[in-house]
C-alpha cells in the first residue's frame, strides 16, 4: 500500500485497512502518502491532471487523496468541480481587498464541502466492509453521510444536537434515510458519545477525526489552485469550526508544494464566531494548547463547537503556512452574508464568518490591500434560510431587504412598487 496512517505525536504507524481513528497513545492520526512512490515531476502531475479535467474531481485527484482505494470502489454523486468566483466590486469594496475570489462549496450535491471528504470516507467504509456508519454532526456531515451511505447502501446513523440544527439540515438525513437522533446536548456532547460507541461496537465514524475523510477534503485547495493555474493565493480563508477543514486545506498545500507544483503556501486564515472561538483564544496566547469552551448559541450554528477535535492538527496547519485566526461578531457575520447573497451568491452564515474576517482583518491591516485572497464558502445559504428570514425583517439590520405583505389588488402591488 502507498498509504499508512501515523500518529501526529508519537510517530507510531498503522496499516491504512485498520479502521481506526486514534493512535493506542490517544492522539490522532493522519494518513502519510509516499507521494515520491510515484516518481512524477511537476509538470507531469500538471499534465495528468489537466488531461483527466472532465472526470470526477476526487478520481482525477484520487493519487494524491487516496490511491489505495481502487478506482472501480468509488462512490461518488458527482461532487466536486465547484466554482471559483470573483467577488463584485460591492464585495471587493466591501471586504477591503482588491482580488477576491469564492470557492463555493456550497454548489456540492448535498450543498457544502462535506461531500469531498465523504466520497473518500464513505468509498473507504464500503473498501473495508464496515457494516454501517455513524457520525455526531451540526448538521452538514450528517446530510452528506447519509447521502453518500445510502448512495453505497450501507446503513446510516447521526447523532444531532436536538434543536441546534437548521429544518433544511435535519430534514436532509431524514430524506436520505439515516436513522436520525436528536441528542438532548450540544454538538462536543454528541462528539463525545460516538467516540465512545465507535470503540465498543462495530461501526464506522466518519467525523473528521477519520483521517482517511480528511484526505478526501484536500481536493478543494488542490482543485483551487489548479482553476487559478497553479498561481498561489496570498491567503486563504476558511471557517473553523471541529477544525478538519482547516487541517485538511494546509496538509494538501504543503503536499502541493512537496511535489513542486507551488512554490510557497498561502497564508492560511482561520475565521471563527465570538461566540464559539477556541482556536482564536489559543492563537491569541501564541497558540496555546486548547482550552475548550462551552459554546454559545451563534447564527454560524454549524461551527457552534467548544471542543475541537482536529485543533492540533489546524494549529500544525496555521504555524507552517504563518496563519491567522480572526474572530467576528453575530452582526458582522450576518452583514457579510447579506452583502454576498445580494451580489448573487448564496452563502451561509458559516462561511459568511470568513467573509466577515476578512474585512475585519483588512481594517486593521493584517491582511493587505492589494492581497490575492482565496475565501472557501463551505455550505448553500438554501441550507439557513431562517437567519436570513430574521434578518432581512429586522428593522434594524443595515441590508435588510424587507418583504412587504399587499391585497390582491392591481393598485395596490402599483403603489407598493412605486410606479406611475
Ligand atoms: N462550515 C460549514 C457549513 C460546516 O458545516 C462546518 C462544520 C464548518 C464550516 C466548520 O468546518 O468543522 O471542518 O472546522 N460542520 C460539521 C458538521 C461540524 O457536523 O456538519 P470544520
Amino acid at each position: 500500500m502507498r498509504s499508512h496512517f501515523r500518529c501526529i505525536e508519537c510517530g507510531a504507524t498503522y496499516r491504512l485497512d485498520d479502521a481506526r481513528y486514534v493512535c493506542d497513545c490517544g492522539e490522532l492520526l493522519e494518513v502519510v502518502t509516499d507521494l515520491a512512490s510515484f516518481g512524477r515531476s511537476a509538470e507531469k502531475w500538471q499534465a495528468r491532471w489537466e488531461h483527466r479535467r472532465h472526470e470526477v474531481a476526487f478520481l482525477r485527484y484520487k493519487d494524491v487523496l487516496l490511491p489505495d482505494l481502487p478506482d472501480e470502489r468509488v462512490v461518488t454523486l458527482n461532487e466536486g468541480d465547484t466554482p471559483l468566483c470573483e467577488a463584485d466590486e460591492r464585495v471587493r469594496a466591501y471586504c477591503g481587498v482588491g482580488t477576491l475570489w469564492l470557492k463555493h462549496e456550497g454548489l456540492n450535491p448535498t450543498l457544502s464541502f462535506k461531500d469531498r471528504g465523504m466520497v473518500a470516507g464513505v468509498s473507504w467504509a464500503a473498501h473495508v466492509g464496515a457494516a454501517r456508519v455513524i457520525c455526531a454532526s451540526t448538521g452538514d456531515t450528517s446530510a452528506s453521510m447519509a447521502a453518500y451511505a445510502a448512495r453505497a447502501g450501507i446503513p446510516a446513523a447521526v447523532l444531532l444536537p436536538r434543536g441546534k440544527v437548521s429544518d433544511e439540515q435535519l430534514s436532509q438525513a431524514i430524506s436520505f434515510g439515516a436513522r436520525v437522533l436528536e441528542v438532548e446536548t450540544d454538538f462536543d456532547g454528541c462528539m463525545r458519545i460516538v467516540q465512545d460507541l465507535a470503540r465498543r461496537a462495530s461501526v464506522y465514524l466518519l467525523n473528521s477525526m477519520n483521517s482517511v475523510r480528511i484526505e478526501g477534503q484536500k481536493a478543494i485547495g488542490i482543485e483551487t489552485l489548479h482553476q487559478l493555474g497553479w498561481r498561489v493565493p496570498d491567503y486563504f480563508v476558511v471557517p473553523v469550526g471541529n477544525a478538519g477543514n482547516i487541517s485538511a486545506l494546509g496538509k494538501g498545500l504543503r503536499e502541493l508544494k512537496e511535489l513542486g507544483l507551488i512554490d510557497r503556501l498561502p497564508r492560511l486564515v482561520g475565521a471563527q464566531s465570538e461566540r464559539a472561538n477556541p482556536l482564536y483564544r489559543s492563537f491569541v496566547n501564541d497558540f496555546a494548547p486548547l482550552e475548550p469552551v462551552e459554546a454559545q448559541t451563534t447564527v454560524a450554528s454549524a461551527m457552534q463547537i467548544g471542543r475541537p477535535v482536529s485543533f492540533k492538527k489546524a494549529v500544525r496547519e496555521l504555524k507552517a503556512s504563518d496563519g491567522l485566526v480572526e474572530q467576528v461578531s453575530e452582526a458582522e457575520i450576518m452583514d457579510a452574508r447579506a452583502v454576498v447573497d445580494q451580489s448573487g451568491i448564496a452563502i451561509c452564515p458559516n462561511s459568511a464568518t470568513a467573509v466577515a474576517a476578512v474585512r475585519k482583518l483588512a481594517v486593521a491591516g493584517a491582511i493587505e490591500r492589494d492581497a490575492r485572497v482565496v475565501v472557501m464558502l463551505t455550505g448553500h445559504g438554501a441550507k439557513f434560510s431562517e437567519s436570513a428570514r430574521r434578518y432581512h425583517a429586522d428593522p434594524t439590520a443595515t441590508y435588510a431587504n424587507r418583504p412587504t405583505v399587499v391585497e390582491a389588488d392591481v393598485e395596490a402591488v402599483a403603489r407598493a412598487l412605486d410606479f406611475d
